[in-house]
Formats: C-alpha cells, sequence, structure tokens
C-alpha cells in the first residue's frame, strides 16, 4: 500500500534528517508517485543507476519512487531520451531526504507567500501549498517548457494550484511579492538580488549554493529591512546548477604561449580531499571551481585535479598526482596561476585553524555576495 511505502520512507528519512512533524504531514498529504513521470532513472545512493519504467515493471518504479533516491526526469535539457541513462541531468525529483532538510530550513507557516525556483516534477511546489494552506499563495517558476507543462498537469490532476511561471527564475516574480519564503531547488553560485528584492524583511531564502570546489551546501539566507541578506549553511544540499550560471565549457588554448607547465610540491589530494570548509574558502577567496578524477593513461593510474575559472573558459589547469612521485606535474591554459592561488587559499584557510562550514556564512546585497568567517565584518 502507498501509505505504508510513505511511512517506511518517513522512518528511513528522519533517522538522519532535523525535519520535523509538519514536513513529514505533508508528505503523507502530498504522495511523491502522483508527481513522477512513468520513466525516470533512479540514481540510486549506491550508484546503480537505472531507467524505472511504469509500465514494463510497476513494482521497480513505485520502489524507487518511495526510496530515498534521486528520479532523473531530464536529461540534457530534454535533447537525450532518458532510456539512453547518459548525459546531463537537467531537471529531477530530489531525493526525499534533501526536500525535506531544504523545507524544514524554509519553515513555512500557514498563510505564507511563497516563491520556488524549480519547478521540476512539481512535487516541491505541492509540498509548499500545503504548507502554507489555504491562506497562502505558491508562486513556482521553471525555466524549461516542456517540464512546467508536465508539471502543471501533475499539479492539476493532485488537484492543487500554485502560480506556474515559466522563465527564468534568477529574475524571481514581482507580480507575487513581497514573499515570506523563497525556495531554490537549483544549485546556485551567485544569489540572483532579485530574490531579496522580492521578500519581506524577515523573510528567508533557502538554496543549493554551489561553491564550485568541494561540497555543495545549504543557505539560508534572513533578509533585512535594508533589503540586504545575512545567512549561514545549515547543512549539504546538492542540486543540479541553474541554467543561466552553468559554468562554461573549458577551451584549448588559443594559442602555444597560453600553455605553461610547472611543478609542485604539494599534494593535489591535500585540496582535493580538504573537510568542506576548505571548500567555502577557496571558492570564496579565488571563485575558482575544482573537480577531482581517477584515471588511467600509458604511464599508469594517476588522479588529476581539474581547475576552472567559471568566468573564463581560457582559463583552466590540471593538476596529477601519481603514485611513487615527489613532485606533481601542473598544467595550465591561460595566464592566471590557477593553482598557486589555490594553493595560497588553501594554507590561508589552514592558517584560521581549518574551520568548518558552520563558522562560514554570506552577506547578500545589491553589488552581489560576499563569503564571510564568524561574522559579516570577516569576509573572505
Ligand atoms: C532538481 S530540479 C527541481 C526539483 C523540483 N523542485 C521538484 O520538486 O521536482 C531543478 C529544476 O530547476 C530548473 N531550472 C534550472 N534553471 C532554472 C532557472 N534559471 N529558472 C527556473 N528553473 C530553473 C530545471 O529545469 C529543473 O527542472
Amino acid at each position: 500500500m502507498t501509505a505504508d511505502r510513505v511511512e517506511a520512507l518517513i522512518r528511513e528519512i528522519s533517522a538522519f534528517s532535523p525535519a520535523g512533524a509538519r514536513v513529514y504531514d505533508a508528505f503523507r498529504a502530498v504522495p511523491r508517485h502522483l508527481f513522477i513521470p512513468p520513466v525516470g532513472l533512479a540514481d540510486a545512493r549506491d550508484d546503480s543507476t537505472r531507467v524505472i519504467d511504469r509500465d514494463a515493471d510497476p513494482q521497480d518504479w513505485m520502489a524507487a519512487v518511495y526510496s530515498d533516491t534521486v528520479v532523473v526526469t531530464q536529461l540534457d535539457d530534454g535533447a537525450t531520451d532518458l532510456r539512453a541513462a547518459a548525459g546531463d541531468y537537467t531537471s529531477s525529483a530530489s531525493a526525499p531526504s534533501t526536500v525535506a532538510d531544504l523545507l524544514h530550513w524554509l519553515a513555512v507557516e500557514p498563510g505564507h507567500r511563497v516563491l520556488e525556483i524549480g519547478t521540476g516534477t512539481g512535487w516541491t511546489a505541492a509540498l509548499l501549498s500545503h504548507l502554507a494552506g489555504q491562506d497562502g499563495a505558491v508562486t513556482s517558476i521553471e525555466v524549461d517548457q516542456a517540464v512546467a507543462e508536465q508539471a502543471g498537469k501533475s499539479l492539476a490532476a493532485a488537484g492543487i494550484a500554485p502560480r506556474l511561471v515559466v522563465g527564468d527564475g534568477a529574475h524571481g516574480h514581482q507580480e507575487g511579492a513581497p514573499y515570506d519564503r523563497v525556495h531554490v531547488t537549483c544549485g546556485v553560485r551567485h544569489v540572483p538580488y532579485a530574490w531579496i528584492a522580492q521578500a519581506r524583511p524577515g523573510g528567508v531564502i533557502v538554496l543549493p549554493f554551489r561553491p564550485g570546489s568541494g561540497a555543495d551546501h545549504a543557505l539560508r539566507l534572513t533578509v533585512t529591512p535594508d533589503a540586504t541578506a545575512h545567512g549561514r549553511f545549515p547543512g549539504f544540499a546538492s542540486y543540479m546548477l541553474m541554467r543561466s550560471q552553468r559554468k562554461l565549457r573549458p577551451r584549448a588554448a588559443r594559442r602555444p604561449e597560453d600553455k605553461h607547465w610547472s611543478a609542485t610540491l604539494v599534494d593535489p589530494r591535500t585540496v582535493a580531499y580538504a573537510p568542506a570548509g576548505a571548500g567555502l574558502a577557496i571558492s570564496a577567496a579565488t571563485g575558482l571551481a575544482s573537480v577531482y578524477a581517477h584515471d588511467q593513461d600509458e604511464d599508469g593510474p594517476l588522479c588529476r585535479l581539474w581547475l576552472s575559472d567559471p568566468a573564463d573558459p581560457y582559463s583552466w589547469g590540471t593538476v596529477e598526482w601519481r603514485p611513487g612521485e615527489n613532485e606533481y606535474e601542473v598544467y595550465q591554459v591561460g595566464d592566471r596561476p590557477l593553482w598557486d592561488d589555490v594553493v595560497d587559499a588553501y594554507f590561508r584557510w589552514v592558517s584560521w585553524g581549518e574551520p568548518g562550514p558552520e563558522r562560514f556564512g554570506m552577506t547578500v546585497t545589491a553589488d552581489g555576495q560576499r563569503i564571510w568567517l564568524d561574522t559579516p565584518e570577516h569576509a573572505i
């Protein structure tokens, strides 16, 4: 029975999520299966990503829907069929525990006006509508027309009617302002100021912050009467980046003299495996992104730290670790010394006593965002 599956899922999540009874009541009132399309990709935590098909195997589909698993519902902005099971994830129903965590930090009360960015399947919009109640109002924005249409159908079939808008959520939706809560369900590198401008003083914005280095974090901002927002990182949340903030793919060097080789004594794994606070510090200090990957070439196994400047496709590099080597090769395209900048930022973080993410925060004004350590006066 569906009710049993919902209860089992709630039991599983509540063992580690901070969410409380109101969020779980919403899970009971708005069953997830009403929003999952017949074909999806279950991205299980044990890496057993598989196609789920309601018609071909209803039991398997239902089991995936009621497990704590992301269900991917679109690949490559719709250009690749889900059954290919390979491509960039561009829309999904987020894992229920992540949804529960974010809703907990958002703390929607009956009567609230809520703005959601990233309608996706519509499940979160339905949960928000339940939490805001009859006197509340939910506006949800989705950038992808086809995804928005499907969400509209699922919501209508469930008898829930938030205001749905198709467009770039970075602009918010002025018609529904002022909002008491802004709930963002796509990853954000730069917090769009429109969300703060359209929120009420005291309003709360919860978003998945993707610093570009290390872990992704949930960010909970509170808006002050001067239309500034301050907040901290209460936990982790990993979401696909907003379309408008996707990073530019690195390009080959324009000229041979733009390629640089050097060596470093710093093991790239020191940075790659650094605790979560280091990623926030490095990203705040450098604005750079990094990804670590295991690889194999004709000389044997290696690990490569990829560095890139999200704003400049001609500025990127790699640092390679190979077993038994005493120094590590640094390759870089462009003139910015990316690895030196990352190493400087990393050791500055070490000199502060290696603070964890709970000691960092962010302030957002009309002029931009800054990450700070302990208090807003200590911007990085
Ligand atoms: C993880 S899914 C959202 C999950 C959704 N809340 C749910 O309950 O299913 C992220 C969604 O954000 C959408 N998105 C990406 N960039 C956006 C933008 N700039 N404005 C609005 N939506 C965006 C994607 O198309 C995708 O559907």
